[in-house]
């Protein structure tokens, strides 16, 4: 794809938010959009990061004041929200605090933001069970219901290598692995399909079995739990290279990539190939980054960027907002949860960041992401 395409693309999504900053001044965008616009609420939900995280990128790119003001009072309430625990009882550490601390730290060299993000890490620590070898993703941690670990989980573990790096206490990598190790012998299954969530026993910490939350069947394959799998992988490799990592990359990479329908945004479950059920388009932005992440990573050959290519261009083409439409986000017909009556046919906050980082490491294939 021509660089000039994608760096309209990209000025092009930036416009949108800066149009849009007032709107959500002292707030974050929702979610998921409502009939297209998004809602503003407070530092409260898995998704706000993602915001920042923009606006970090967009500051990355036209060193414009805006966005790193704009970002910088964010993390004011990022603060706030780890001291107060606010909603923060659950494994989304990663999103929420690598894409505005972890980026402000790098960026800028905030101390605060440092700080912030190694409670984060602390929290994210916490949550880790003897029992099972593993990250207890939600609810109080030890609950029989909630005993399970799901695969959304990969992209926050990064969050923890960053914490051994900057602290030197290698105990928060050491849960990362093991729950990696867990995850990956449990929600990968023969075909390279996965599981959403899978459950273990309380009692003796052995597999239980796998689960859907948002996907179609407890059996298929929700799309943007294939796409977690195929970004989340590729951003563990580094801190566990090895032919069994690849193999399994390349396996869940694949499954995704032959289960896209023509245009090559993802239904929002891997179990529809055609039809009209609703895209998923934030699954493929995600996959997108994933083997953007794998090629930097020397997973895999040329090949897997060119399709990744192939599938931002469509996103670009067909599913991408324009300034002139009424809505206020940038990436359109994504779906946040089918069953669950949630964020149908919308803008999704994370599908917006994904394929702004998608169109960044195009830009500049030598970036490094906030994970
Ligand atoms: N991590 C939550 C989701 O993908 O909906």
């Amino acid at each position: 794809m021509d660089r000039e395409k994608i760096k309209k693309a990209f000025d092009t999504a930036q416009e949108i938010v800066k149009m849009h900053l007032e709107e959500f001044q002292g707030g974050f965008p929702a979610p998921a959009s409502r009939n297209q616009i998004y809602p503003k609420i407070e530092n409260n939900d898995w998704t706000a990061g993602f915001y920042t995280g923009m606006l970090w990128m967009f500051y990355e790119e036209s060193r414009e004041r805006v966005f790193l003001e704009t970002a910088r009072e964010h993390l004011i309430s990022f603060d706030a929200r780890i001291d107060r625990r606010i909603w923060v009882d659950h494994h989304d550490m990663g999103f929420i605090f690598s894409p505005s601390c972890v980026a402000a730290f790098q960026l800028t060299g905030d101390e605060r933001a440092r700080s912030t993000a190694l409670k984060a890490a602390d929290n994210l620590h916490s949550r880790f069970q003897e029992k099972g070898q593993f990250i207890q993703a939600w609810g109080l941690l030890g609950n029989p219901d909630e005993y399970r670990l799901i695969i959304d989980c990969l992209l926050n573990l990064p969050l923890l290598y960053w914490a051994s790096k900057e602290t030197g206490d290698m105990s928060y990598q050491d849960v990362a692995l093991r729950h990696l190790q867990t995850a990956l012998s449990v929600l990968v299954r023969k075909d390279f399909s996965t599981y959403h969530t899978y459950y273990f026993d309380r009692e003796t910490g052995s597999p239980a079995c796998g689960a859907t939350k948002q996907g179609y069947s407890d059996e298929s394959a929700w799309a943007r739990g294939q796409a977690w799998g195929v970004y989340g992988i590729a951003l563990n490799y580094p801190h566990c290279p090895g032919d069994e990592l690849k193999h399994l990359w390349k396996g869940v990479t694949d499954y995704f990539l032959t289960h896209l329908p023509a245009d090559l945004a993802a239904y929002w479950d891997l179990y529809f190939m055609d039809g009209n059920e609703p895209r998923d388009s934030s699954a493929s932005a995600i996959a997108v980054c994933g083997i953007l992440e794998a090629y930097r990573q020397g997973m895999c050959d040329s090949s897997y960027v060119e399709k990744a290519e192939e599938i931002l261009e469509s996103l670009i083409d067909h599913y991408a907002a324009s300034p002139t439409d009424t809505g206020n986000g940038l990436l359109k017909h994504a779906t946040y949860g089918r069953l669950l009556g949630e964020g149908i046919d919308e803008y999704c906050l994370w599908g917006d960041y994904f394929y702004v980082e998608a169109l960044m490491r195009c830009l500049h294939p030598g970036w490094h992401a906030y994970w």
